[in-house]
């Protein structure tokens, strides 16, 4: 043990001074920084093939280069040797060694790039790639939740699109058919609640609204065609009516746009025949592109340069769409390209050239916007109204395998996770409307609180002591951490503004739950990073370490914690967790 102990001693001052000496293996090290988390360790010793060169900071001399490089420093190969498990090529020069840092980099899972500081390269390296977002002072059930602000729920490669017909993300996360996962959805709305709150209003730009009975400048390619304002009767507004050919083969009636930042296309419709809305984008390199929102009830299609999305079977009433254009473009050429593939291929918006309709319908209000978080935040709220069932659940439709055999949850599981992210929307979407329907999803989604995860709640007990609210309430308990720490949030979110009976049992809810927290948030320390769950416990398996931006996660969530709760507990260990992520540890005997 001592033995083992000295050699990484004697390794990590290596590494030191040899940043110090700026000694750079740079065709090793310029790598991503965000490379990924596999435990990859180098396969076999000896030959791992680097190119070591020496790098002078006064690049501009070059007498003092070969000075330096033929007289001061000398060095020469040497073999080091790691655990005894891997052979590596190293240098000598006088009484220092240099270990290539892509080694370094693989066997401490470290994180590293080459870049320019006043015009010279510089080796910098982390031990984490995630950051921390520090809360706000102050805390309330109707504001930011937590740094929500950043999240960008629809731009995940495991959301599918955002549906036509919920306006909300379908998760790709477990099954490649897609399902609606309440906490994406959750998140979806939290996260454009917390951006609108950030960013305040949006720039909207008015293609038409009937308003001051003046029709903007559309072009109508047949002399069949008709538009006209009508007055709404039932509305009160003035509104346009339009008639065309539904068919895709003939152009509609369209209004021009050449918009080059307000990517966000809203709009009332009404369509008394089939219909439908479309935005022809244009792609940096000039090409053009068609979205067609259609009233089918087919979710996403891609045909050459047209992408369908289905608004649903939706004739005869006013429909309210808010569609993030360059997001829908995205994920309809997702059908067919990759990533890497979208982002050569430059397929992505730079310009709206028009909007037009087709079929025989209504519309009002249509615009273009730099953003739509309300829009996105209510229909995630709705989504969760609509949705929620007699138990006040919301029933995950896939099968969840923690350990494949081991921790599986058979579809249809509840998630105490999704049920406290949905109470912390719906209570702010109730703080903002005052609509009561939405304070009472979110005290009906307390039940499941109650009942035991044994029985389909969500409910468990550490040592038969401690209540915990589990994010996968699997057989026996996984105790997942951050999922537990938002269900607290949720309950919080719920307590402070309900009064009565509600009230009174999301507080036993929440303080049972902080009890717990509190009891048990350390076992969860690993002295040099996080556990993500306690599997290790249950299950008597290896631990399940969390993966950074898990820890920063817990770290997030503590950091909010402590501006509710003032145990130091909070802080402190906070505080302990970020210096994990600059590779400090926790004193040993
Ligand atoms: C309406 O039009 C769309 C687009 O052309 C088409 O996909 C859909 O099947 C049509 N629906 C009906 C009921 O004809
Ligand atoms: C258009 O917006 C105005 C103002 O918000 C609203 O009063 C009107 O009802 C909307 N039109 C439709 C058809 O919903």
């Amino acid at each position: 043990m001592v033995r083992v102990n000295r050699l990484v001693k004697l390794i990590v001052i290596i590494l030191c001074c040899s940043v110090l000496l700026s000694f750079c293996f740079w065709s090793q090290c310029n790598q991503p920084n965000h490379i990924n988390n596999e435990d990859q360790r180098p396969d076999t010793g000896g030959n791992l093939n680097y190119q070591a060169r020496f790098h002078n900071r006064d690049t501009n001399s070059l007498k003092n280069t070969k000075d330096l490089s033929t007289t001061d420093l000398k060095y020469h190969d040497i073999d080091c040797v790691i655990n005894g498990e891997y052979r590596i090529k190293c240098r000598r020069e006088t009484s220092e060694v240099f270990v290539p840092f892509s080694f370094v980099q693989k066997y401490f899972e470290i994180y590293g790039k080459i870049s320019t500081e006043d015009g010279f390269e510089k080796l910098a390296w982390e031990h984490s790639y995630s950051t921390v977002h520090r809360p706000r002072e102050h805390y309330s059930p109707g504001g930011v939740f937590m740094s929500f602000e950043f999240y960008n729920v629809e731009e995940r490669d495991r959301v599918r699109c955002i549906s036509g017909m919920e306006g909300v993300p379908l998760s790709t996360q477990w099954t490649p058919d897609g399902h609606y996962y309440p906490i994406q959805i959750s998140q979806f709305g939290l996260s454009h609640l917390s951006k609108y709150l950030t960013q305040g209003e949006p720039e909207v730009l008015i293609l038409e609204d009937g308003e001051d009975d003046h029709l903007e400048n559309w072009i109508l390619p047949d002399k069949r065609y008709k538009l006209q304002l009508q007055k709404d009767k039932s509305l009160e507004t003035t509104v346009v009516e339009f008639t065309t050919s539904d068919s895709m083969k003939y152009p509609g009636i369209s209004i021009p746009a050449d918009e080059k930042d307000d990517f966000v296309l809203c709009a009332d419709l009404r369509f008394a025949s089939n219909g439908s809305i479309t935005v022809t984008i244009e792609t940096p390199n000039l090409q053009l592109f068609h979205i067609h929102y259609v009233l089918s009830s087919k979710l996403i299609s891609l045909d050459g340069h047209d992408i369908y999305y289905g608004l649903g079977e939706r004739r005869g009433q006013w429909i309210h769409i808010t569609r993030t254009v360059s997001v829908d473009f995205d994920k309809g050429l997702a059908l067919k390209f990759n990533k890497v593939k979208r982002t050569k291929m430059k397929l992505k918006v730079s310009r709206i050239t028009d909007v037009s309709v087709r079929g025989h319908g209504w519309l009002d209000n249509l615009t273009l916007s730099t953003t739509a978080h309300l829009d996105n935040f209510y229909n995630a709220a709705n989504w969760l109204v609509y949705h929620q069932n007699d138990r006040g659940g919301w029933p995950i439709m896939v099968q969840r395998s923690l350990i494949p055999g081991v921790l599986e949850l058979p579809p249809g599981w509840y998630s105490a996770m999704a049920q406290g992210q949905a109470m912390s929307l719906l209570v702010r979407a109730y703080l903002r409307t005052q609509n009561t329907k939405y304070l009472q999803a979110a005290v009906d989604a307390m039940k499941l609180f109650e009942i035991d995860s044994t029985q389909g709640g969500v409910l468990t007990k550490f040592a038969d002591r401690y209540d915990w609210y589990e994010e996968y309430p699997t057989t026996p308990s996984s105790f997942v951490l951050n999922g537990f720490i938002y269900s607290l949030l949720g309950l919080y979110d719920l307590k402070e503004v309900t009064d009565g009976e509600d009230s009174k049992m999301a507080s036993k809810l929440y303080s049972n739950g902080m009890q717990t927290l509190k009891k048990m948030l350390l076992m969860f320390d690993t002295g040099s990073g996080t556990f993500y769950d306690l599997r290790h416990i249950t299950l008597g398996i290896a631990p399940n370490r969390a993966r950074w931006d898990y820890h920063t996660t817990h770290i997030n969530q503590l950091l909010q914690l402590s501006v509710i709760d003032d145990d130091p507990l909070f802080k402190n260990t906070a505080q302990r967790w970020m210096d994990y992520m600059k590779g400090k540890r926790s004193k040993h005997n």
